[in-house]
């Protein structure tokens, strides 16, 4: 593996495979009480410029539960927040720190804090890419249909950091991907030319009921992303009324999909409250899966 996890097109089909095992069999341990003290005594910065629930909370947990320690910081409070330049504070957290978790906004940021870091840096989530939730989510699909090759991937909604990472691990595993999104809204062009590739097991949708047609999995995130709140009156005019997981919607998809979300979920705007009560169990074991996903990211990455 590289030194960071910055985006998922820079791992291997085998090196995903590698994380999604070793992440069962770390939940394995969590849960039969069996010590994986892989990092012990090992410290991870976290430095957040937006908001977060789950990935603060489950990289913390994970350093705890791996031995080692974290260390919470937004980036407002840091003298990044005072105009300390990136390429400095990715120096200064090497000098005490194992390894460097960062959600900010702008990808090259992340890139640049990584080149200057000489410890790994993961993405926990910028403007571009999501890498940590698309391995949670090929993680719980796994558990819930035992395989990955050729299953279909719907993505309804914004082609946003979420989608994007999702597009790219999918095909990496060998599933098929079907995104709707409403025009200009469509994910990045160097995602859409990665896709490209792939020939017919990528496909780009207006309408959500074609693409969920005979999906294994259906997928959405919310309308309005971290950053993009001045443009919310416009994105609900845009994908209100089509860009939607409701029951008629599910209805088009395979008869047991699965239906999953990064969370936080906007219930009325990208999915329906019956759709999201139906398939909480499945969102939260995702939203549980970071925990095992990440773990296993820190071990690879920091481990001896
Ligand atoms: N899905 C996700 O990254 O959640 P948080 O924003 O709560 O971290
Ligand atoms: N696309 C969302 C995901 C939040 C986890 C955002 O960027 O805000």
């Amino acid at each position: 593996m590289k030194k960071d996890l910055l985006k998922l097109t820079e791992l291997s089909r085998e090196e995903i495979f590698t994380i999604l095992d070793l992440a069962d069999q770390l939940k394995y341990d969590v849960k039969n009480g069996i010590p994986h003290r892989q990092l012990e005594g090992k410290v991870l910065a976290m430095v957040f410029a937006k908001n977060s629930t789950r990935t603060r909370a489950s990289f913390e947990t994970g350093m705890f539960q791996l031995g080692g320690h974290a260390i919470y910081l937004t980036a407002a409070d840091t003298q990044a927040g005072r105009g300390e330049p990136v390429k400095d504070t990715a120096r200064a957290l090497s000098r005490y720190c194992d390894g460097i978790m960062v959600r900010t906004f702008d990808q090259r940021e992340l890139e640049e804090l990584a080149r200057y870091a000489t410890v790994p840096v993961i993405n926990g989530m910028t403007d571009s890419a999501h890498p940590c939730q698309a391995l949670s989510a090929l993680m719980t699909i796994r558990e819930e249909k035992a395989l990955l090759d050729g299953l279909k991937l719907c993505y309804v909604g914004d082609g946003n950091n979420v989608c994007s990472s999702l597009i790219v691990g999918c095909l990496k595993v060998g599933m098929e991907v079907s995104v709707a999104c409403p025009e200009g809204y469509e994910p990045p062009r160097e995602v859409l030319e990665f896709a490209e590739d792939f020939g017919d097991r990528f496909r780009m949708f207006r309408d959500p009921r074609e693409a969920v047609r005979n999906a294994d999995v259906v997928y959405t995130d919310v309308w309005v992303s971290m950053g993009k709140e001045d443009e919310a009156a416009e994105r609900d005019r845009v994908f209100s009324g089509t860009y939607q997981l409701s029951e008629e919607l599910l209805s088009g998809a395979k008869e047991n999909a699965m239906v999953l979300h990064c969370l936080p979920a906007h219930r009325g705007q990208e999915i329906t409250d019956a759709v999201m009560e139906a398939h909480a169990k499945e969102i939260f074991e995702e939203a549980e899966n970071r925990l095992h996903a990440q773990k296993a990211v820190l071990c690879l990455l920091m481990g001896a």
